[in-house]
């Protein structure tokens, strides 16, 4: 009986313990470093609109069907996969599902890496005082100087990358759980604080309204002046396959970092109420994250479409500036890697838990062999900002980073959720999925039901077709 299985990796000792580690996999540099940037590239309020209901009516219901999935299988999520296609007499094509998210996992984590090595470096630049007074053009040209040495940015990925492996190799909850007991609370209170700091500026209105202003040209078209000097503008779906790709990103779904982690869940806990919790507090983390942002690019006549670069372009200014900035800048950025920290190692865990089912490695080796793969192919995100980012190293206008980081973002994790949302809501049988839930077969139940089998898949297709220009 599926009740009684339980996973040969352990539990989260409490259900308090699993919220914590989910929410530590869901906040992370997504939050704080991409959702920031995404929304200045893509024109803020109408993006930011879409990005809400992409979680509400996709995310959240799929986030309940992969916990449900996990704690189901009680195994990696390779595993979890192949028990649930036996069990609901399914076809066996469904387990390409598991493979599907270890491949993403490595792809996610060797750019995630690299991207936590810079907030890495920016903890020292902060401890040193580096931001001190600094004005909005010298914080670009420090951004820029840690970008153009591929040597410094490719250690502080290989030190990143050491640690995670670290905690993974010890288990995922013994050095976890400590972590995220203080540290998300920290990071929260110091987000708090820097929207505080947001406040006192003149612009913060203008940030505000840059994010929460409905302004639809710029996310149904992107307008160019062409030779003749006359605006031509055209319809792109492009912006809603981003915004739909981040609310899968952000809160690690698509997968299986949530599968792995459900699989660890005690049986007990509503995965309704967790599903609840974990999704506010990550929505949250973003817009507090863009309230401290957006006011500080206006107020230094910065760009809101600066890109990857643009929490590293924009707080310092604010730390720089207030008093106790050598302090909190240097709090805030420690706390950014953990977040990242706690992120990352979810996202390689489901296929170290693979290994050491399959293989019967342990978990040390596991961990190593699975950093070094990744960490490899990180040296691609490195060279992307600067030895490879010139135009004859690019495809489609795109360097190696923006492509890893599209391919899984914007079509992977999408892809990968759409097959979980399906598998649970029509191959998965109704009395397997209320019991696994623990939910009666009541309005709640229906409506999540409703949601994963019609509503999240159709509007994952229609946002698909939408981009790819057939719709
Ligand atoms: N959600 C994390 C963030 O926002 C990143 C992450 C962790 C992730 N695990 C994942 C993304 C699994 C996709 C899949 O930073």
């Amino acid at each position: 009986m599926p009740e009684q299985r339980s996973s040969i990796h352990g539990q989260w000792s409490s259900r308090f313990i699993f919220m914590l580690a989910a929410i530590g996999s869901a906040v992370g540099l997504g939050n704080i470093w991409k959702f920031p940037y995404i929304a200045g590239e893509n024109g803020g309020g109408a993006f930011v609109l879409v990005y809400l209901c992409c979680i509400a009516l996709i995310g959240a219901p799929i986030m309940m069907a992969e916990i449900l999935l996990g704690r189901r299988g009680r195994r990696s999520p390779i595993n979890t996969m192949r028990v649930l296609v036996r069990e609901e007499r399914a076809h066996r094509a469904w387990s390409l599902l598991g493979w599907g998210g270890v491949i993403t996992g490595f792809l996610i984590l060797s750019y995630y890496s690299v991207i936590a090595g810079w907030a890495l470096a920016y903890v020292f630049r902060a401890a040193a005082g580096t931001f001190m007074g600094v004005d909005a053009e010298t914080v670009v040209a420090q951004f820029e100087g840690l970008l153009s040495s591929p040597g410094s940015v490719l250690a502080w990925h290989t030190i990143f990358m050491v640690m995670t492996m670290v905690v993974v190799a010890r288990g995922v909850r013994g050095g976890l759980e400590m972590a995220v007991t203080f540290l998300m609370p920290a990071l929260f209170v110091l987000l708090l604080i820097l929207v505080g700091y947001a406040m006192s500026l003149g612009a913060f209105e203008q940030g505000f309204n840059f994010l929460f202003n409905l302004n639809f040209g710029k996310v149904f078209q992107v307008c160019e002046t062409g030779a003749s000097g006359v605006e031509q503008c055209r319809f792109t779906g492009e912006p809603m396959l981003i915004a739909l790709g981040h609310a899968f990103f952000t809160l690690s779904l698509g997968m299986g970092a949530i599968m792995v982690y459900g699989s660890y869940m005690p049986g007990k806990t509503s995965i309704a109420s967790a599903t609840l919790v974990i999704v506010a507090a990550d929505t949250i983390v973003a817009l507090l994250a863009g309230l401290a942002i957006f006011p500080i690019v206006f107020a230094n006549g910065l760009e809101p479409a600066a890109g990857p670069g643009l929490i590293f372009q924009t707080l310092p200014i604010a730390f720089g500036a207030m008093s106790g900035g050598q302090f909190f800048g240097t709090l805030f950025f420690v706390l950014l890697v953990f977040a990242a920290w706690s992120s990352a190692i979810s996202i390689i865990e489901p296929t170290v838990a693979w290994l050491v089912e399959n293989h019967g490695m342990r978990r040390v080796p596991a961990a190593a062999l699975v950093g070094i793969l990744a960490w490899f192919l990180g040296i691609g995100t490195v060279l992307s900002f600067n030895l490879l980012s010139g135009e004859e190293f690019q495809l489609f206008g795109k360097t190696l980073f923006d492509l890893i980081d599209y391919l899984t973002a914007n079509i992977l994790l999408p892809l990968g959720g759409l097959c979980i949302a399906l598998f649970t809501g029509w191959v998965m049988s109704r009395a397997s999925s209320l019991d696994e839930l623990g939910m009666r077969d009541g309005i709640g139940y229906r409506t999540w039901r409703f949601l994963l089998r019609y509503i999240s898949p159709l509007l994952v297709l229609i946002v698909f077709f939408n981009a790819i220009g057939l719709l």
